[in-house]
């Protein structure tokens, strides 16, 4: 994995020690190499570059929305895909020009709308008719043109997790198939909207090229129907769901990816926007943990650490699979444990990892989850009263907390104990 790797046994983020990362703000925290994120992003450049094609590489912020990660990339030449006007706010507080962002979402209510106008987006990802409708309305009020891209729900099925599978018919995700043309047609005729193009975006850690060049076959076929039926479509926005190797998948590289583009799209001048997240920011982040305590249970042993599904959701939500390894390194003839890793949660589905095979780890011992970097601390929540945990970013041998972990005080801050309960509460005394 670009980034992280073990120097004499200790395993460095760049060229940094993990232990000195976690002396400086303690475990558990994530911690993000600058240099993978790089890597991952120019890998997707370079793959349109090589095609010669030209593409707007909006990166999905909400696979990692630390300004510190948008900033990165922003300074790397990546736009932003966003879904929600927190998100818009982060991106220009990150340093994104607002030309270089795509709004996506669903259900972006009237507030978010009137934001991206206000703040002169480049994109509207529009999913329905309503909300065609309502962009239209306060644009008019606003004096305003709204850049709009219908999405498609192209009706096929990126068989990835059911949960993170979003283009198929029923989904409530884009507009229907068959009602694009009509909805194209008439969004042509509403003063506040100038047309785009048309969006897709078919699912999540998808690792087959196959389920892509359908939906991108279908959506190129109505693109050609709506130039032959006298419409403008300049920009197609391909979204973002290339997957990773979490375990044994084997993903097709973003240079592949980007040469099955090009052999979809060839010939129709189209502008191109992708959405890529999770391809970007899983493996520049991990998740470091220490071993709180060890204990047998049957034919196991269950480690249990500091870090906890409100810290990285994705095992308990998706059964996800995340690699585990040791900070310090193990001799390769050490004799390994067979062990679940567990954190301090009061769920049975607070395990962070299932049926691995460890060598002698012992309370005190740090370990880090690997390919955690996206939908891991921005999924994160504060169960249980744990505090949303710090992120550290690495570059070279430089490193900085880039989120602190709160104080309590900042925990219960937007909290209040109702008068009626009569004053007196600790709060105020804190
Ligand atoms: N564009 C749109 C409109 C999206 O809905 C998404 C992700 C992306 C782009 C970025 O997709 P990516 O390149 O990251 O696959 N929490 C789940 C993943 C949810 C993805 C939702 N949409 C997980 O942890 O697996």
């Amino acid at each position: 994995m670009i980034g992280f790797g073990y120097r004499a046994g200790v395993l460095h983020a760049e060229d940094v020690p993990i232990p000195t990362l976690a002396a400086a703000v303690g475990t558990p925290f994530y911690c993000y190499s600058t240099r993978c994120l790089e890597a991952n992003y120019d890998a997707f450049a370079a793959g349109f570059a090589a095609q010669r094609l030209p593409v707007h590489i909006a990166y999905g912020i909400k696979a990692n929305d630390n300004l510190a990660v948008i900033a990165t990339l922003a300074r790397r030449g990546a736009g932003v895909d966003v879904v929600s006007g927190g998100e818009v706010r982060r991106a220009l507080e990150a340093g994104v020009a607002a030309d270089r962002i795509v709004f996506s979402g669903v259900g972006k209510s009237r507030d978010e709308l009137i934001l991206g106008l206000e703040t002169g987006i480049r994109q509207f990802n529009v999913e329905s008719e309503g909300e065609l409708a309502l962009l239209n309305t306060l644009a008019v009020a606003m004096k305003a043109r709204a850049p709009v891209a219908l999405r498609v729900n192209p009706d096929v099925d990126a068989r990835s997790h059911d949960k993170i599978t979003t283009g198929r018919k029923g989904d409530k995700f884009g507009i229907a198939f068959d009602a694009i043309t009509e909805v194209y047609a008439q969004a042509g005729s509403l003063p506040g909207i100038e047309r785009r193009g048309l969006a897709l975006h078919i699912g999540s850690q998808i690792t087959d090229l196959a389920p892509f060049r359908a939906a991108f076959g279908k959506i190129v076929g109505l693109v050609r129907a709506l130039r032959q039926g006298g419409h403008a479509v300049m920009g197609l926005d391909l979204g973002g769901g290339l997957g990773i190797v979490y375990r044994a998948e084997q993903p097709p590289t973003a240079a592949a990816y980007a040469a099955m583009v090009a052999d979809v799209v060839r010939g129709l001048d189209l502008e191109l926007t992708i959405e890529p997240g999770r391809s970007i920011a899983a493996t520049a982040g991990i998740l470091v943990t220490s071993v709180l305590y060890v204990k047998p249970a049957g034919e196991k042993t269950i480690l249990v650490v500091d870090a906890a599904m409100n810290d990285l959701m994705r095992p308990a939500m998706y059964d996800a699979y995340h690699p585990v390894r040791p900070v310090l390194e193990a001799a390769a003839a050490a004799p390994r444990t067979l062990v679940d890793i567990v954190g301090p949660i009061c769920e049975s589905s607070d395990v962070l990892a299932r049926g691995r095979e460890i060598a002698a780890i012992a309370s005190g011992h740090m370990l880090v989850i690997e390919a955690a970097g996206a939908y891991g601390r921005a999924m994160a929540s504060c169960y249980n009263s744990r505090p949303l945990i710090p992120e550290i970013m690495v570059r070279g041998d430089r490193f900085q907390s880039v989120r602190r972990r709160p104080t309590f005080a900042e925990s219960i801050a937007l909290e209040a104990i109702p008068d009626w309960l009569g004053a007196g509460s600790a709060k105020g005394a804190a």
